[in-house]
């Protein structure tokens, strides 16, 4: 089957156009602000040299921004000693082999996205003393600390949901309910991703609880329900029946606290009984959660001696982790530029793990792009034809819409929505939580 053209800022009406355009060039800026406004820390901290390497990282910066702005080519990256690079490399030049030239404006979106993140890594990488400075960590932090209202209301809510003991088979309406409010709320955390806002912050000032009523009608795909009677089926709350969710996290800050109440309750419910957490392994898409932002997150709830409500949940979570049933994980392939249909020949080992899943859940924006290629899909195209491939066991992605592909939808209903709000696709005010199950084989029963 021929496949559509992948997105890209060559089209000018096109998002990626807008991103590349006024999007990135804003997130470069913002690190030569951060590393201005460092320099002397870093001094204090590690010596005269660190200046020296902080000054470097702002003429990287500022080289980049020269070759976002000019659509220069891109090159191959230059920090030996990680381990993803000959990935990268090799990936690069064989485009390069082809006879084509990489550039910003001319090239696949999701390639020169995801090239910009690794290349502001390379600029830290290639030093010293700043090999473990995160340029977006304030701006990640302090959506947090901003949207600690919010926080409050879900997790004094989740201790109460928690506490109660509902039998799973006794009580399932009661159960479900819960499922769907804190797959909700997780959902809609999606929308305070950093990479948007060009890093401008984007706290939670709402009830969450509220929230997720008034924007029922704002998820456009919703298979909640299929998904809470797939994992009840499961029995996982029976005991001895081992059943493992695999959940690639997205963004930091309230997005990852929204996350973590979902996991919570999915094990303490024992819809599951096991849970890797995937984080990345460095600064992704300006908020993405690195395993310091996991880690930071923990503290602040632990650390808060006047909020019990932080504490007890914070303390819950240590315990998932110590009894094996939160996994911590950084995989490198969640940091490439391939996309999920590439997966099992490039990271055969995640793939086969993850294989072994119940489910997989994929939160945020670039995972569906990943999952369906960033290509330019027809709104109706089937889920399954867009997955190309992909499907190493059944999965979910909760996604609010940010980027210009979007499959399922009927062509009238699309039409329909573009009439309410012409910027659906992009503006993160819609969502979808689409799944797709895998068919068993005979092999898998
Ligand atoms: O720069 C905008 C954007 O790249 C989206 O198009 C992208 O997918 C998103 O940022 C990151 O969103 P998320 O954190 O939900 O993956
Ligand atoms: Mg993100």
């Amino acid at each position: 089957m021929a496949l559509p053209p992948p997105l890209s800022a060559k089209d000018e009406k096109s998002f990626a156009y807008e991103t590349i355009k006024d999007r990135l060039p804003l997130i470069v800026t913002r690190i030569v602000d951060f590393l201005a406004r460092h320099r002397t820390n870093f001094a204090k901290q590690y010596g005269e040299d660190a200046e020296n390497e902080c000054k470097s990282c702002i003429s990287a910066m500022d080289k980049l921004r020269y070759e976002i702005a000019r659509d220069k080519p891109i090159l191959l990256l230059n920090d030996n000693h990680t381990d993803d690079i000959h990935i990268w490399n090799e990936y690069l030049q064989k485009e390069m082999d082809q006879g084509k030239v990489i550039s910003w404006f001319q090239s696949n979106w999701l390639l020169v996205e995801c090239y910009m993140y690794r290349k502001i890594a390379e600029a830290f990488n290639l030093t010293a003393h700043l090999q473990h400075v995160d340029p977006f960590i304030e701006m990640k932090q302090h959506t947090f600390y901003s949207s600690v209202q919010a926080i409050d209301v879900v997790l004094a809510q989740l201790n109460i949901d928690i506490e109660q003991t509902t039998d799973p088979v006794n009580n399932k309406s009661t159960i479900e309910q819960q499922f769907y409010n804190y797959m909700e709320i997780s959902l809609w955390g999606n929308q305070c991703d950093l990479s948007l806002s060009g890093g401008a912050n984007r706290s939670q000032e709402h009830d969450p609880f509220h929230q997720i009523t008034e924007l029922k009608t704002h998820i456009l795909i919703n298979h909640e329900t299929s998904l809470f009677n797939y994992l009840y089926d499961q029995q996982a709350y029976l005991l001895n029946f081992d059943v493992c969710i695999d959940f690639v996290l997205d963004n930091a800050g309230f997005e990852l606290l929204t996350d973590l109440c979902f996991a919570d309750f999915l094990i303490s419910k024992r819809l599951c009984s096991r849970i890797t957490l995937h984080l990345k392994c460095f600064p992704w898409f300006v908020s993405d959660a690195t395993k310091t932002d996991f880690d930071w997150l923990l503290e602040q709830l632990s650390n808060s001696s006047s909020n019990s409500v932080w504490q007890i949940a914070s303390k819950r979570w240590q315990q998932h982790i110590q009894n094996g049933q939160w996994i911590i994980q950084t995989h490198r392939f969640f940091t490439l530029p391939y996309d999920y249909s590439y997966m099992q020949q490039i990271s055969s080992e995640l793939y086969c793990t993850m294989s072994q899943s119940k489910l997989i859940i994929f939160k945020g924006d670039l995972n569906y792009r990943k999952l369906v290629g960033d290509l330019r899909w027809p709104l109706n195209e089937r889920f399954e034809t867009a997955l190309r491939g992909f499907q190493p066991t059944s999965f979910v992605v909760l996604r609010t819409c940010k980027a210009d592909v979007q499959v399922d939808i009927d062509l009238k209903v699309g039409q329909e929505i573009t009439k309410i709000d012409p910027r659906w696709m992009v503006n993160g005010k819609w969502a979808v939580i689409q799944a797709f199950f895998k068919k068993q084989t005979e092999k898998d029963i």
